[in-house]
This record gives C-alpha cells, sequence and structure tokens, in this order.
C-alpha cells in the first residue's frame, strides 16, 4: 500500500494539530460561513424528545418513539436499562485510547477501503474541506466482518468492555425497532424482518473532536444524515456540541447523564414509499452536525445500527398505496454504503439524489 494508506494526500491527525499549541487553524479546516456553527442563533427554546423508558408499556413506548422519528428524527433516552457503569467505563476506556502516544494509534491507521481503524477524515476527494476530528471504527455485526485484531489491543479492558456495550446497545436497538414498527402500525417483528432479522449489521465510529484554537470558523463533523438504519448516540455529559437541524434552525442537543441519543438513519427513511420530509408522515433521517470548542475535548460513541449489508432494501409493501408509490429504486446498504463513502459527508443531498424521478 502507498505510504498514505490509499488516502489521497497524507493524514493529518487534529489532535497533533490542537497538540501544537498553534492559534490558527489550516485553511482547510476553515468553513465557509455559511456553515460555520451559530451558537447564539440556535434556539434554546426547543430540545429533542426525552423518553424515559422505565415503567413503560409497549404501546407507550411505541407512540413516543413514533411520535419522535416523525417530529425530530432524533430522541433521548433515560433509563434504558444499559448500566450505567458500562456506559462510563465504555466511555472512559476509549479516552484512553486517544490518550495513547501517538506511535501506538498509528498502528491502526486506516484506509478507504474498509475505514475500519485509526482514521481522521472521510470521503476520499483530494483537496476537501476537512473536519476538525479524529475517530476509530470498527465492525461488530456480522461476526465474519467483526475482527478483534482490528480494534485497540489498548487500554487492556478496551475489547471486552467494547464486546459488553455493544452486546447491550443491540439489545436496546432491539427493543427500539419493534417500537418503530408497532408505531407505524405494523407486525412488531416487521422492521427487523425488513432489516434481514437476525443478519443485521453494526458497527461503533468512536469520535474524538480535540480542543479547537478557532472553533467559530470549523465544524468537528459537518453536516449529514446518518447512512445506516439507526444510530445510538453516547456524548460526554458535560461538553455540547450536537446540532439537529430544525427547518431552518440548529437546535442544540443538551447532553443527559447516562442517556443514548438515538436517530434515524437513512435506511429507515427509505422504507417509506412517500417522501413528504417535512411533513409527520415518515420517520424522518434528519441533518445534524458537531460544534467543537476551545476549552474541551469531546468524545462521543456512535453505534450504527444496520440492515443485512447486501439486501436490497425497498420501501415495506403494507405502506405502498396507488397515491403513495414507492420513490426510492431499492438498493443494498453496501451499495449505498459505497456511495457515500467516496463523497464524505454532505447534508442530505445523498439520499435526496437516489430518489427515482416521477
Ligand atoms: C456521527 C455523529 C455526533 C457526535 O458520528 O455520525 O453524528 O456528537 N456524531 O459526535
Ligand atoms: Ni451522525
Amino acid at each position: 500500500m502507498d505510504s498514505n494508506h490509499g488516502w489521497p494526500e497524507p493524514i493529518i491527525r487534529v489532535q497533533s494539530l490542537s497538540e501544537s499549541g498553534t492559534e490558527t487553524i489550516p485553511t482547510r479546516y476553515i468553513k465557509p460561513p455559511s456553515d460555520r456553527p451559530s451558537i447564539e442563533a440556535s434556539s434554546y427554546t426547543l430540545s429533542i424528545p426525552v423518553i424515559d423508558l422505565s415503567a413503560m408499556s409497549k404501546e407507550e413506548m411505541a407512540s413516543a418513539v413514533s411520535a419522535a422519528c416523525r417530529e425530530w428524527g432524533f430522541f433521548q433516552v433515560v433509563n434504558h436499562g444499559v448500566r450505567p457503569e458500562l456506559v462510563r467505563h465504555g466511555q472512559e476506556i476509549w479516552r484512553g485510547f486517544f490518550h495513547l502516544p501517538i506511535e501506538e494509534k498509528q498502528r491502526y491507521a486506516n484506509s478507504p477501503t474498509t475505514y475500519e481503524g485509526y482514521g481522521s477524515r472521510l470521503g476520499v476527494e483530494k483537496g476537501a474541506s476537512l473536519d476538525w476530528g479524529d475517530y476509530y471504527f470498527l465492525h461488530v455485526l456480522p461476526s465474519c466482518l467483526k475482527n478483534h485484531e482490528k480494534w485497540p489491543a489498548l487500554p487492556p479492558d478496551l475489547r471486552d468492555i467494547t464486546d459488553e456495550y455493544s452486546r447491550e446497545l443491540l439489545n436496546l436497538c432491539g427493543r427500539v425497532m419493534e417500537a418503530m414498527s408497532i408505531g407505524l402500525g405494523l407486525d412488531p417483528t416487521r422492521l427487523q424482518e425488513s432489516f434481514g432479522g437476525t443478519e443485521v449489521g453494526a458497527c461503533l465510529r468512536v469520535n474524538y473532536y480535540p480542543k479547537c484554537p478557532q472553533p467559530e470558523l470549523t465544524l468537528g463533523l459537518s453536516s449529514h444524515s446518518d447512512p445506516g438504519g439507526m444510530t445510538v448516540l453516547l456524548v460526554d455529559n458535560h461538553v455540547r456540541g450536537l446540532q439537529v437541524r430544525k427547518g431552518s434552525d440548529w437546535v442544540t442537543v443538551e447532553p443527559i447523564r447516562d442517556a443514548f441519543i438515538l436517530n434515524v438513519g437513512d435506511q429507515i427513511q427509505s422504507l417509506f414509499p412517500f417522501c413528504q420530509v417535512l411533513s409527520n408522515a415518515i420517520y424522518k433521517s434528519v441533518e445534524h452536525r458537531v460544534m467543537v470548542n476551545a476549552a474541551n475535548e469531546r468524545l462521543s460513541m456512535a453505534f450504527f445500527y444496520n440492515p443485512k449489508a447486501d439486501l436490497p432494501l425497498s420501501p415495506i409493501r403494507e405502506l405502498i398505496t396507488p397515491d403513495r408509490p414507492a420513490l426510492y429504486k431499492p438498493m443494498s446498504f453496501n451499495e449505498y454504503r459505497l456511495y457515500i463513502r467516496q463523497r464524505g459527508p454532505r447534508g442530505k443531498s445523498q439520499v435526496e439524489s437516489l430518489k427515482t424521478s416521477q
């Protein structure tokens, strides 16, 4: 492999830029004024729904989840059944990884072929604008793609804790898929079946956003919608950063200790034959982005729950009617992901550009 590991130019770790003590960020990281974060302009009166999963019946959970998926595409869950000690341990162990010496992390330097490992950019366009963040990407499911050798060997408990964390999150995703299905008036298992039943995929991206000397000029992660099925995100409880699009506004998410932020991805939205994204008729895959800041680093763990990768996904038959014809052509998640990976984060243009013309 070439010395750039398949990337179009040498990779610079954002963490090393941050630690160099520079007071100005390189131009590659400066966003055009229209894309820069607007902290004061963001709406403080709005917030994504918070759903308390304790003492909720399946029907109550279905109606709360379904309303949130239609209105926001995003919600937080509290009392979700995953032990807080495990949640915190997971975060701390991954923070430990990013604080290891650079040589230790470089052993896992990733390439754009699979993205597995330690990375600092998404997309392979030469000269593209870059985001202020490093990450680690790994496969959890299917088991044939999971490879512990590609996970960090240090800190010592990282692999075991990540395995346990993944098992708990898969369980939570199963419950949420059921609620989403009931909320559409479908059989509880219908959504899961359309994802390939027990053959679903899952991966983890741990994002590390170092301190940034000019946070007003850049983003930790540019605006995008998540390409997969749904995402379970764990964020630092003391550092804000995630913003969710609501109409023409960006709403800053207030972190809640030990909670998860869940959102609908493009693959769930594509199960809907009709696409009035602005109406409340569908579960929406909503754009979001990440702000960085000068005072604190920020760590987040995004667990992506995906359909079986080679299954052509088409809209759910029961939702198709003569006046609601299928809007997307059947495409597998593998095909879609390949398309996205060449382009990097780009708002919602990617789902939109795949609509069949009508
Ligand atoms: C992502 C993502 C948000 C965050 O990894 O897709 O949107 O807060 N992360 O890091
Ligand atoms: Ni995302």
